[in-house]
C-alpha cells in the first residue's frame, strides 16, 4: 500500500514537471568561442521554445543573432543588417529545425561581442536568449600546426590543426609528393582537427631535407611547422 502511494506520489510530481520543460525557452550556444583574426568563425546554436513540439502551427520563423539592439545576422534576406556586420555574417541553421547556427567572416579584433540569438516566431510569441550571449576570443595569430613522423620503409607524417570554421575549413599542404589523406574530426560543439597524411618512400635525396606542412585559413593567414627527414 505504502509503496503504490509512493509511486503515486512520484507519478504526480515528475510529469507535470517533464512538461512543463517543453514550454521554456531555451537556448543552446557556447558561451565563448575561440576565433582566428581574418578568419571565419560558425556559431552553432540550437534553440527550442514553448510548444515545440505541436504540429500544425504557423509561425514566421524570423530569426535574428544581435549585439546589444544591433542586428548583425538574419534569416529574412531583405532585411538591412548594420554596417559593419553587412557581408560578413550568414545565417547557416534551419529555424525550422531549431538551428540558429551562425557563420561570422573576416574576424576583427573588435568582433568579442557579446551576440546572442533572439526570435519571433508569431504575434507575442518572441524570445531574446539574452542570457545566453556568446563571447568571441580573438587569436591574433595561428599556431604552428602539430606535426609527427614516422619511419619504417616508408615515411608516414600527420600534420593536424584545431580551428573553430567548419564551413571554410583551413587547407593544409605538404612541401613533398606522396600520397595525401585528409581527415576532418569534430572534437567538441565549436572545436574541429583537420588533419594531413603525406606517405612516401624516401629517396636517399632526402636526407636531411626538411619536410614541412604549411596550414592556409580562410581570410589568409599561414602556419608552418617543420621537421628534418632522417631515413
Ligand atoms: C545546424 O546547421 C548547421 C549548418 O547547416 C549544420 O552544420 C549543423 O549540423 C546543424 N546542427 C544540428 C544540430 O543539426
Ligand atoms: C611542431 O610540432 C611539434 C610536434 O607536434 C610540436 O611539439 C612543436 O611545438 C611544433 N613546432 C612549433 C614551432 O610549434
Ligand atoms: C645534415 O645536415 C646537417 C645540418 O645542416 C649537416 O651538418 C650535416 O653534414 C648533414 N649531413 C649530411 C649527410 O648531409
Amino acid at each position: 500500500m505504502q509503496l503504490e502511494f509512493w509511486l503515486l506520489f512520484l507519478c504526480v510530481q515528475v510529469i507535470p514537471h517533464v512538461q512543463s520543460a517543453k514550454k521554456t525557452w531555451t537556448v543552446s550556444v557556447p558561451p565563448r568561442i575561440p576565433a582566428l583574426q581574418s578568419c571565419c568563425v560558425v556559431i552553432p546554436c540550437s534553440y527550442s521554445y514553448p510548444d515545440a513540439n505541436r504540429k500544425g502551427i504557423q509561425h514566421w520563423w524570423r530569426g535574428f543573432w544581435k549585439k546589444g539592439n544591433q542586428i548583425i545576422s538574419t534569416n529574412l534576406p531583405h532585411r538591412e543588417l548594420s554596417k559593419e556586420y553587412r557581408q560578413r555574417t550568414m545565417f547557416l541553421g534551419d529555424l525550422r529545425s531549431r538551428n540558429c547556427t551562425m557563420l561570422l567572416d573576416g574576424v576583427r579584433s573588435t568582433d568579442t561581442g557579446p551576440f546572442y540569438f533572439a526570435i519571433e516566431l508569431s504575434l507575442g510569441m518572441r524570445f531574446s536568449y539574452i542570457k545566453n550571449a556568446v563571447t568571441i576570443d580573438i587569436i591574433r595569430e595561428p599556431k604552428p600546426p602539430s606535426l609527427s613522423v614516422q619511419v619504417s620503409d616508408k615515411i608516414t607524417a600527420s600534420c593536424s590543426v584545431t580551428h573553430s570554421c567548419p564551413a571554410m575549413p583551413p587547407k593544409l599542404s605538404w612541401n613533398h609528393r606522396g600520397s595525401i589523406t585528409q581527415r576532418s574530426k569534430k572534437r567538441n560543439e565549436w572545436k574541429w582537427e583537420m588533419v594531413s597524411t603525406v606517405t612516401f618512400t624516401p629517396l636517399l635525396s632526402d636526407f636531411n631535407k626538411t619536410l614541412t606542412c604549411t596550414v592556409k585559413y580562410r581570410g589568409g593567414k599561414v602556419a608552418q611547422n617543420s621537421t628534418i627527414i632522417h631515413i
